[in-house]
């Protein structure tokens, strides 16, 4: 049931190619320019028109709101704010008519997620699902919604499943965007081949870890690890941090690159490794003085980096490279080679990577 690899949690990142496909397939249509999604479309004016949209999510679900975020504040020039589904339910919101809340969970069957969604529809709010298990509490609690399609997440660290809701909120934004004409033809029409392309380019990640699990070596006996990144990044930086604690027991810290100065940058020493997620966008210069900033104070620097990029690579101590893809795609890529890396630090250290301790699948407890 492992499909011959050694671990669910193994399988599961390798499983990508093909659930991204699975997600994406019968929706996205690039040759025609469009994107069927019954959920968004039976319900295209609820979302068009909303003021606010509301994420509400805990953990790796959270950081997938958070892309959500960027994408539809960017795309639709709608109103973003993203939750912690435990705080949100008990800290009396503001919840107006009209708003369009988003529970976004693997399982269905977060307590804490599922409360809150009970809650903010008591008060007259339109919740849409993004979920992965099919006929799950919150799929059935929504008022409408769009599976993820990435199959059964058996490990315990969320890997597929996040993947596979990044592609459902990107298409979301897309839609939402060209219905209420604030994409321009062109850029709609790059952003559809992007995602398309999204399956392929994970699949060349995937090809040759060697390089990920020389570093994962060099690296598995440091007892702090920063992840930095900015703009469409910054969420992909927390979500490696937050994998290498569950999947290590190393602690991480996740901040927005620029962020650092105002507090981190002080842990910094000899023994201190900086994952940077620098791909090329539109804040690359900035992410450069980033690096030497850390470089300066002799920090190690692991880098994900554009292949064909030479000035990151040239600085950082260590490098794993993405394929060249628009930066609104880039997350579907950039995650990965930091699922691995936490995977090989974990197997490095010898820990049940499939079951880290402490931790449960589905939290259905508040
Ligand atoms: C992280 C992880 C958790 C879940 C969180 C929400 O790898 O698995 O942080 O993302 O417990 O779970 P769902 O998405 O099922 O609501």
């Amino acid at each position: 049931e492992k499909g011959g690899y050694d671990h669910f949690m193994l399988k599961e990142i390798y499983d990508q190619p093909q659930s991204i496909l699975d997600c994406l397939r019968g929706r996205l249509n690039p040759a025609a320019g469009t994107i069927t999604m019954n959920g968004v479309d039976n319900h295209l004016n609820a979302l068009i028109n909303a003021q606010r949209i509301v994420m509400v999510a805990c953990g790796t679900s959270w950081h997938a709101g958070l892309l959500a975020e960027y994408w539809i504040e960017d795309l639709c020039r709608i109103p973003v704010e993203v939750e912690y589904a435990s705080e949100f339910r008990y800290r009396n919101p503001v919840i107006n008519r009209g708003d369009v809340i988003v529970a976004i969970s693997q399982s269905g069957e977060t307590a804490d997620t599922l409360v809150a969604l009970e809650n903010a529809k008591e008060k007259g709010a339109f919740i849409f699902g993004v979920v992965n298990a099919v006929g799950s509490s919150i799929a059935r609690l929504s008022n409408a919604g769009a599976y993820t399609h990435a199959g059964p997440e058996i490990g315990v660290a969320s890997t597929k499943a996040f993947t596979g809701q990044l592609a459902v909120l990107v298409m979301m934004a897309l839609k939402i965007a060209y219905a209420k004409g604030t994409i321009d033809e062109k850029k709609y029409q790059h952003l559809l081949t992007e995602l398309h392309d999204v399956p392929e380019k994970v699949s060349q990640i995937l090809k040759d870890t060697s390089n990920i699990q020389a570093i994962a070596e060099k690296y598995k006996d440091a007892t702090d690890f920063l992840y930095l990144g900015r703009g469409y990044n910054f969420p992909v930086a927390l979500e490696g941090a937050l994998k290498l604690k569950e999947i290590s027991y190393i602690h991480a810290e996740g901040y927005p690159a620029a962020e650092m100065k105002h507090g981190p940058i002080a842990l910094v020493d000899d023994k201190l490794p900086v994952v940077f997620v620098a791909t090329k966008d539109k804040y690359y210069e900035k992410i450069v003085s980033n690096v030497q900033e850390i470089k300066a104070r002799k920090g190690k620097v692991i880098a994900v980096a554009t292949e064909g990029d030479e000035i990151i690579p040239g600085m950082a101590d260590d490098v794993m490279f993405v394929p060249d893809a628009d930066e609104t795609m880039a997350p579907l890529l950039s995650v990965i080679p930091l699922q691995l890396l936490s995977y090989y630090i974990g197997i490095a250290k010898g820990l049940d990577v499939d079951k880290p301790r402490n931790l449960a699948k589905s939290v259905t407890v508040e």
